[in-house]
């Protein structure tokens, strides 16, 4: 089962098992060196204004983040996008550890990643093939007019923009980042199959093996108005039995205001999909709504 704010497979027995276990001086360790190495070339004039989860500013947290939510089918739709387009230069708005960012510059894309979250970045800009992305800290503001042919908002980025106003602001933003008729892909959640009613405690209950050792992980939820989502995300890190919990909120935009939001915006719904295989969108049926919009 999808839950949270990412693409995480939190659900029992569908998460990925790594063997290994890290000593406890390694966590400690690993937490003050993420708080100290200084990223290459983040500008601090940009620094984020956005308040942030918990899940991605601990570096915990962020070293358990493409654990709990590896590469999945999305990336494929993502990818094949940027390829039909023949896109030269692709922004992913919300990148996070930039793990697509990655993949698609080592498939030859040139890629702006960009995120407010720094330890997210920094973690990205640790990984192999990190030298191949430019990396900007901040979010839709920090952009600028980028001459994009593709930008892409994954892991449910797009529910992060709580207010009517902060969506709006952020996609006018995002449009500037693009060139004239350039292209916007994001999926959503779809409100109307009320996804959070299954991200109970029991459902969502996962126990197993992570790069820090065995955790324990659930959701529940908090207050669900059919518009907006509050949630406490709980890990317990077995070996040393600390309990860290978070809350999140995210806003669950219909398909009408979605179409409604980015043709105010400047954009124009080209394409839902109902799936990451392209499947027709049914709003009574699929849990996400894949969007392709295009820049007027
Ligand atoms: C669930 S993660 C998705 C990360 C990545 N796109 C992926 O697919 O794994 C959500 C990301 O949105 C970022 N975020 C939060 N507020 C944002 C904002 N206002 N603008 C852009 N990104 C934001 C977070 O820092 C986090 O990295």
């Amino acid at each position: 089962m999808k839950t949270g704010c990412g693409r995480g497979v939190i659900g029992r027995g569908e998460c990925q098992l790594q063997d290994f276990v890290v000593p406890v001086a390694f966590l400690v360790f690993s937490t003050i060196l993420s708080g100290c190495i200084c990223a290459f070339g983040l500008p601090p004039s940009i620094a984020p204004k956005t308040m942030l989860d918990l899940h991605y500013t601990d570096a915990r947290l962020v070293a358990l983040y493409e654990h709990d939510n590896p590469r999945g089918a999305d990336y494929d739709f993502y990818l094949g996008l940027a390829q039909q387009l023949g896109a030269g230069k692709v922004v992913d708005l919300g990148c996070g550890t930039g793990l697509l960012a990655r993949e698609l510059a080592a498939e030859g894309f040139e890629v702006t990643a960009a995120d407010p979250a720094r330890a997210m970045l920094e973690y990205g800009q640790r990984q192999p093939g990190a030298q191949r992305v430019e990396w900007v800290l901040g979010g839709a503001e920090a952009l600028g007019a980028q001459g994009a042919d593709l930008l892409v908002m994954t892991g449910n980025v797009a529910q992060v923009f709580l207010t009517d106003l902060d969506w709006g602001r952020a996609l006018r933003r995002m449009a500037k980042a693009l060139k004239p008729d350039g292209m916007l892909a994001f999926e959503s959640r779809n409100p109307v199959v009320r996804p959070w009613e299954r991200w109970t405690r029991q459902n969502t209950h996962h126990q197993g093996q992570t790069p820090l050792g065995m955790v324990t992980s659930w959701l529940e939820v908090l207050r669900a108005d059919g518009q907006s989502v509050t949630f406490t995300s709980h890990k317990v890190f077995e070996d040393h039995g600390e309990h860290v919990s978070w809350e999140s909120t995210l806003r669950f935009r219909s398909h009408r205001e979605l179409v409604v939001s980015l043709k105010e915006a400047g954009f124009e719904v080209r394409h839902t999909h109902g799936g990451w295989r392209r499947e027709p969108f049914a709003e009574g049926r699929n849990a996400t709504m894949v969007v392709v919009a295009q820049r007027m």
